[in-house]
């Protein structure tokens, strides 16, 4: 089966497999996707959620203006801001409303947020339910004492502050919200519940359960089922002691143990049934997974008894042109690329993950670490979360872990991102306390964070409190870190920070971490970053050749909206360049550079930059390769630049080929790659393009569910006569959807662009664009997308 056919299936099951359908009598869970949608509290329009009211803008520079010094870039004195946060209309409030009926009044009700941006106030029936300040996390409100039967009123007001964010919250209700009922008083409690591997060998494996119960009394049994995923019941108990706490606590052997890893994501489903003496008042299913974790010195990470690196990625949480919107067919494009590229593990940079990002990780096979905070009491912007920490920082990470904490994917917890108080005893004491209450909710991972200020952080001892200590950037001083903690292991937490635009290449070619342009973009070549951060070469250095290093978190696996570095002072820049992809989920070059070093089992073959430069005939144009391949020769025009080899010694040579003298003559180039036994074993070509005479269509999926706002993501470039593609074209093009899907969006990975993703016509950037269709109803859907003086294309889509 092809791998896109396998993805499109898996996607289809991952859809239909929503949280919060429906599920088995009695309990009931009312997935709540339709709201009305005001930002004054007067006028109101139809929306369904998940919602982000600021994607569709317009970009405007007055969004979050801000006058600040960034004191993590090292920045002394205050310059404006433009782009921090965005650009977009977040700001200020937001209401939305929507209505329930109900047959009766449930025994219990219970209203799930799996988020809300930010600061959200559930009221029901006009009186005040519930409240959580912090916008990323789920919290849950006891609607019970506020329903009556027939129609309630349930409506939401949220607050987003100026300054508050160093980057796109976005603004809403991004993540889902359900109502879940249950006939009976006695219920299971699912944020109680739990699901442990204690230990695995020989093909067995003990777990253990914890299916905590409200209101239990003496007529009541937990029966727990663990089903394989062909449906077969592989352990099974039937339960009746609780403790006090309502706790049923029990354990299971599973023969034929099916572990949960990257490369096998093996899920097991957990039913846990209530029994009040013979009948079933309540049932939950859990998909779960058996493995390990362990952290330990020469060991390192450990998953499942075996030693691995983490080759990871960080994230925000921002979905390009769908916002902070959260949509699993664009997670599942967002994996997959990754995956692609043999990233095993994602961070959710800096704060808690939605519940269908986790779900995606699950299924598909992507280790993650779960973050919670970016600043703990000292601001990092005038209006973030510090001013929440005192008062909620406990129950946030409670929330984080009762959460998330059964999810296989999620190997360890992390309390914080370059919390500014690390050089302190009190910052000390603060890692100490939260990593402790991550413990005594999760005994099973390791709690990290990422430390910017490595010397602060080892001589106050935060560096030492923590399980896995995390660093970021600064490798030059791991080798000293590493003498200070006892651990005897570190994590690269976060760390590149190299910045690139797609396709675009800067001549000469210059290692440097200050770069700027005056188009406002970075160079492909991926030799620029920051005044803090460093090369990918630079950290495979420390995480090949240290035993002590157990694996690194590149910033970033894509383009996010806001922080637009080394551009926070230029208009119009609005989003990020640190992405392996661009804002479309569009590879960069980079891509290729992680693929070749991460992707063990497929060899990889990358040639850039592209070969169209009308006007710099006879000028030196440097070339390099991203390849697994030890060595390889160049042609141009069929005249060889030599063969290259790869060499440990110098800084650039070691994971890249590069010819850095080439004189640029269009035509082809061409790279052979030769394997360690020194045969040729790949090629690759580039040609010169003509002028643009078609427009190209390819979409990632050509058939989607018609259900839960599934995707296409359909990439639109131009060809030449000949099929070569046009790498620098710009040209307008002008999208519509008719049948049974509607434009989603579209985006061309530019950051200076300032048209909306809401738009019917963008510019092609470097050649490229992402337009995205959403399925709407059975039938088909029609993408066509024209531009002056180019025949016109086509693309359907079969909406299933
Ligand atoms: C780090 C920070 C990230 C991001 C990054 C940019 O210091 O943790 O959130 O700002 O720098 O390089």
């Amino acid at each position: 089966m092809k791998t896109s056919t396998i993805y499109n299936r898996l996607t289809s099951l991952l859809l239909l497999a929503l949280p919060l359908a429906a599920t088995a009598q009695p309990r009931q869970s009312m997935n709540l996707k339709n709201w009305q949608f005001s930002r004054d509290s007067i006028s109101y329009s139809a929306v369904t959620i998940p919602h982000d009211w600021a994607i569709n803008g317009p970009f405007d520079k007055k969004h979050d203006l801000q006058f600040v010094a960034i004191e993590q870039n090292g920045e002394t004195e205050k310059t404006e801001k433009s782009g921090r946060s965005g650009a977009l209309p977040w700001i200020g409030r937001g209401f939305y409303k929507t209505t329930v009926n109900l047959k009766s009044v449930p025994k219990t009700a219970v209203l799930e947020f799996d988020g809300a941006m930010a600061d959200p106030h559930v009221y029901i029936n006009g009186k005040l339910a519930g409240h959580w300040a912090y916008g990323y996390n789920a919290f849950r409100v006891d609607a019970r004492p506020y329903l009556k039967k027939g129609k309630n009123e349930i409506s939401v007001s949220l607050n987003n502050r100026e300054e508050s964010s160093r980057w796109y919250p976005g603004g809403g209700l991004y993540r889902p919200v359900a109502l879940v009922t249950t006939a009976d008083e006695a219920h299971l409690n699912p944020w109680g519940c739990w699901f442990r591997t204690e230990s695995i060998g020989d093909g067995k494996a003990v777990v253990s359960v914890c299916s905590n119960v409200e209101c239990v009394d003496k007529t009541l049994a937990v029966e727990t089922q663990l089903l394989g995923a062909d449906g077969k019941v592989v352990a099974q108990k039937r339960y009746g002691d609780f403790n006090a706490e309502g706790n049923a606590v029990f354990s299971l052997d599973v023969k034929d143990a099916q572990l949960w890893s990257p490369e096998q994501p093996y899920l097991y489903t957990l039913v846990t049934r209530l029994y009040r003496n013979k009948k079933v008042i309540d049932e939950t299913r859990q998909k779960v997974g058996i493995r390990t974790v362990r952290v330990a010195q020469y060991d390192g990470f450990q998953l499942n008894g075996v030693s691995r690196k983490i080759k990871g990625v960080c994230l925000h949480h921002d979905l390009g042109p769908l916002g902070a919107a959260v949509n699993k067919a664009a997670l599942i494009r967002q994996i997959r690329t990754m995956k692609d590229m043999g990233c095993d593990a994602i961070r959710t940079a800096h704060n808690m993950p939605s519940t269908w990002q986790m779900e995606v990780c699950d299924s598909m096979g992507m280790m993650v670490m779960a973050e919670s905070f970016d600043m703990w009491i000292y601001p990092k912007c005038k209006n973030g979360y510090a001013k929440d920490f005192k008062q909620w920082a406990d129950r946030d990470i409670t929330n984080l872990v009762l959460n998330h904490r059964n999810h296989p994917s999620i190997v360890m917890w992390s309390i914080g991102n370059e919390i500014p108080e690390q050089w302190s005893t009190e910052g000390r004491d603060i890692a100490a306390h939260l990593q402790d209450l991550c413990h005594q909710l999760d005994p099973t991972r390791p709690v990290t964070q990422g430390m910017d200020r490595a010397e602060d952080a080892l001589k106050s001892g935060f560096a030492q409190v923590m399980d896995v200590p995390g660093f970021n950037y600064r490798v030059h001083l791991y080798d000293n870190n590493i003498r200070q903690l006892p651990k005897g292991f570190l994590l690269g937490s976060e760390t590149a920070s190299t910045v690139s635009s797609r396709g675009v290449y800067k001549f000469p070619v210059e290692v440097s971490n200050t770069k700027t342009y005056s188009d406002g973009q970075c160079s492909g070549y991926d030799v620029e970053y920051c005044s803090w951060s460093n090369l990918p070469d630079d950290d495979w250095r420390m995480q090949d050749d240290r035993d002590y290093t157990i694996g690194e978190f590149v910033w970033t696996g894509y383009d996010y909206l806001g922080e637009p570095t080394p551009y926070d002072e230029y208009w119009p820049s609005r989003s990020s360049y640190f992405g392996i992809c661009d804002l479309a989920g569009l590879p960069k070059d980079r891509f290729w550079l992680y693929r070749s070093h991460w992707r063990t089992d497929a060899p990889t073959l990358h040639v850039l930059p592209h070969w169209t430069w009308p006007g710099r005939e006879g000028e030196i144009t440097p070339v390099y390769c991203y390849t697994s391949y030890p060595s390889a020769e160049l042609f141009v025009n069929g005249k060889s630049q030599g063969r290259k080899v790869k060499n440990p010694a110098t800084r650039l040579d070691r994971y890249r080929l590069r010819w850095n003298d080439v004189v640029y003559e269009p035509g082809e180039i061409k790279v052979v790659a030769y394997d360690y036994d020194g045969r040729a074993a790949a090629t690759e070509t580039i040609r010169t393009a003509a002028q643009p005479a078609r427009i190209v269509l390819k979409a990632d999926r050509a058939t989607i569910a018609s259900k839960g706002e599934d995707l296409s993501f359909v990439t639109v470039s131009l060809v030449d006569n000949d099929g070569n593609p046009c790498p620098a074209a710009s040209n307008n093009m002008t999208f519509k959807v008719t049948g049974a899907g509607k434009l989603r969006g579209a985006c061309n990975g530019d950051a200076t662009s300032l048209v909306p993703f809401c738009s019917t016509s963008m510019p092609l950037f470097s050649g490229e664009l992402v337009v995205v269709v959403e399925g709407t109803a059975h039938g088909s859907a029609t993408l066509s997308v024209t531009a002056d003086g180019l025949p016109e294309a086509t693309q359907t889509i079969t909406v299933d």
